[in-house]
């Protein structure tokens, strides 16, 4: 297993996989909810950082308007293009442009930025001190870093027996560079000098089955750490798939809402 797994697993996509992150990544009420506490007004100009296919710059494109503009910043390069192709549609490739960026510098000048919003990707970074000094650089004065992740030791899914469930979790975490990211988002943007830095924590049970995606995801980065057997990992998804269907499910991934104000 390739050490740097959890970035690669990024820049290369295959086709199944791509599709799914296309509807995963879809603007939802779950993302304006937790999106909304950033504060984003017209004439903003914002980053999404990790914007993936590009949904959630395209609708804040929509909340800062002509006056403002949107950088998508990502790392897999079909995203970018992808992004770039529904922006041309929409009509607003005036107001957002989409980087490829791999080297986790962010081409944007010093001070220039009102709110840099960070939903699920922290979690995947080299650094994440070093990002929060990125963006502590581009911010100007009362900009803020608005992330949002989770943090899979807080995470359960019933009716999984909860060692199997953190056995899976153990085994995917190969996947993420700070599978523990949540609990840490505090103090490293602290570190890096933000000001002022609020803490919450979200949470929306999955009772229905929407976080499938989610397990089916884990299974498939399991199956790729190698350090848990085939069958362990087939019991966790039909368990879950079962629960769905006989209405016991309830998978809880607590997200911790952290703005950083400069
Ligand atoms: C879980 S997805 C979240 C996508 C989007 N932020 C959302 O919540 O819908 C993580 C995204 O971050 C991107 N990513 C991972 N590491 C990155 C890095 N070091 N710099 C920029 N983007 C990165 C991935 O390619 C992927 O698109």
């Amino acid at each position: 297993m390739n050490r740097t797994y959890y970035r690669d697993h990024w820049t290369e996509i295959e086709p199944e996989r791509f599709e799914r992150y296309k509807l995963m990544f879809e603007w939802s009420d779950a993302s304006r909810r937790l999106l909304e506490p950033a504060g984003i007004q017209t004439g903003d100009v914002v980053v999404d950082l990790g914007c993936g296919p590009g949904f959630t710059a395209l609708e804040l494109a929509t909340w800062v308007g002509p006056s403002g503009h949107v950088h998508g910043i990502e790392v897999n390069a079909d995203f970018v293009e992808y992004g770039r192709s529904v922006a041309k549609d929409r009509r607003l490739e005036e107001t957002v442009t989409f980087h490829h960026v791999t080297d986790g510098a962010l081409p944007l000048s010093d001070d220039s930025i009102d709110c840099i919003v960070a939903k699920n990707v922290l979690v995947y970074v080299d650094d994440p001190l070093k990002t929060y000094q990125e963006c502590h650089r581009v911010l100007r004065i009362g900009g803020r870093v608005h992330a949002i992740e989770g943090d899979w030791d807080f995470t359960l899914a019933e009716p999984v027996p909860e060692d199997d469930w953190k056995a899976l979790i153990r085994a995917a975490s190969v996947a993420f560079r700070s599978p523990s990211i949540g609990r840490q988002l505090h103090k490293v943007a602290r570190t890096a000098g933000f000001a002022d830095v609020t803490v919450s924590v979200d949470c929306r049970p999955d009772t229905t089955g929407r976080y499938l995606p989610m397990v089916r995801n884990l299974c498939t980065y399991a199956r790729q750490g190698g350090a848990l057997e085939e069958q362990k990992i087939d019991e966790v998804l039909k368990r879950c798939e079962d629960a769905v269907s006989s209405q016991e499910l309830l998978i809880l991934t607590p997200q911790f809402v952290v703005t950083a104000t400069r």
